[in-house]
């Protein structure tokens, strides 16, 4: 079920026993990531269920057509956003859908997608490559209140607004290009003190 791959997506039992695929069943899979649970989906639903899957990351939609060869003629995969998928799933005939928010462990391990902050990189943090917005745009050019709001609300940074106020002063002094600079950064606002997690 996608471990064949090195990959074993994650609550694979709790997601069918959800999801109960069947024979003749309609499925959407809105984050394929490395295709595990695509392939689960398909396998339990043969021989003629049917998988609608997307992903912000093109990488992880052209890994999903390798990983989901076998199962041609069951499947419509599309780059985008799993917010967009009524536009193009019809409601009426979808049985179930999946969403397994987060990061791809490929791609945090990917130094040069820029999620990792133990690892050298540029400042990149998109999921979609095609958009130009990168993580370095953001640090080096939002203002210090936008700064902490996005710190406090997607990441529930207690020291946002302590944080966002480094970063504009720093930002001064040399733009923010790589991942290692802004960890570097936050962890000498935040120093670990014995607790084995990175402050960043
Ligand atoms: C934890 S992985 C999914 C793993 C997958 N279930 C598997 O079995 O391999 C999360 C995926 O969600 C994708 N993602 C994150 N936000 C998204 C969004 N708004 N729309 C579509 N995909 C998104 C990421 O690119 C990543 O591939």
């Amino acid at each position: 079920m996608g471990e064949e791959f090195g990959h074993k997506p994650v609550m694979l039992g709790e997601v069918l026993a959800a999801l109960k695929p069947r024979a003749g069943g309609r499925y959407a899979d809105g984050t394929i990531g490395a295709a595990g649970h695509s392939v689960a989906i398909l396998t339990a639903s043969s021989p003629d269920g049917w998988l609608y899957g997307c992903d912000r990351d093109e990488t992880a939609v052209e890994l999903g057509r390798k990983r989901l060869a076998q199962f041609a003629g069951r499947f419509e995969l599309r780059q985008g956003n799993f917010a967009d998928l009524a536009d193009w799933v019809p409601a009426e005939s979808c049985d179930g859908v999946l969403l397994d928010i987060g990061l791809s462990s490929r791609v945090l391990d990917d130094p040069e997608r820029g999620f990792s902050f133990q690892t050298e990189g540029p400042l990149d943090m998109r999921f979609d490559r095609g958009q130009a917005l990168t993580a370095a745009d953001l640090v080096n050019s939002a203002s210090a209140d936008e700064l902490a709001r996005i710190f406090w609300e997607f990441g529930g940074e207690r020291q946002s607004r302590r944080l966002a106020r480094a970063i504009v002063q720093e930002r001064e002094r040399q733009p923010f290009k790589t991942t290692r600079q802004l960890a570097e950064l936050v962890e000498r606002l935040a120093p670990r003190q014995g607790i084995r997690s990175h402050a960043a």
